[in-house]
């Protein structure tokens, strides 16, 4: 009987069990569940976990690198696919892990904390994929055939993307999501 009840209060309150999620859209980061001054912006397709929720609000949970002193948190160390950036001004306690250092540049595997609206999250990370999919090859393949996701590497899709978005019917609110979906789906992913 005790172990029982030591083995259900663990399984419901490890946060090893909590379900992760994934943002659907840009959204903004504050500092607490009140404040209304911005931090930063969290990327579409990002995994969080949610710590709590209060007053509308989310404190989330993300891991992923940091290049030394820089704001943002990336997805992969050495590539430029951002999860989270951050006013260079916010008091955002990273808590630090490994070290990596990849072309002369120092990584560390961070862990952060900050609150966000309670909203576009989503569980199904293949759902939010498939959204992004379907914006690039309707909108992508109306001038020219469509371009292999593989054709570029993560650092070169940003800016090949933002060459050509202006020309297609993809919404600004849409084109970070596009971003990170072709990034995580470039030569140089699996
Ligand atoms: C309105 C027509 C049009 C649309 C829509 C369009 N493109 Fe293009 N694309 C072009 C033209 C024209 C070129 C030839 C080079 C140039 O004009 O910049 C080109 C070239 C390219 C190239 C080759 C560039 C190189 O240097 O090899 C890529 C990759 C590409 N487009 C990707 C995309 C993607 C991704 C989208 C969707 C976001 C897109 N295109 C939408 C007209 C379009």
């Amino acid at each position: 009987m005790k172990h029982y009840a030591i083995f259900a209060a663990l399984f419901c309150c490890s946060p090893i069990f909590a379900t992760p999620l994934y943002v659907t859209e840009v959204k903004t980061l504050y500092q607490d569940s009140t404040n209304t001054k911005v931090i930063g912006k969290l990327l579409p397709t990002t995994k969080v976990e949610v710590l709590k929720t209060q007053n509308n609000r989310v404190l989330l949970s993300i891991e992923g690198y940091q290049e030394e002193n820089k704001p943002a948190i990336y997805y992969i160390a050495g590539k430029r696919i951002l999860s989270a950036g951050f006013d260079s001004k916010a008091n955002i306690t990273f808590k630090k892990g490994e070290k990596e250092t990849i072309d002369g540049k120092n990584y560390y595997k961070v862990k952060a904390e900050f609150w966000s609206e309670n909203n576009a999250l989503d569980p199904d990370l293949k759902k939010i994929y498939t959204q992004a999919k379907n914006l690039f090859e309707q909108n992508c393949s109306m001038c020219h055939g469509l371009h292999n996701t593989k054709e570029f590497s993560a650092n070169q899709w940003p800016s090949m993307f933002k060459s050509m978005a202006g020309r297609t019917g993809i919404e600004k609110k849409d084109y970070q999501l596009v971003i990170e979906y072709l990034q995580k789906h470039a030569k140089d992913m699996q």
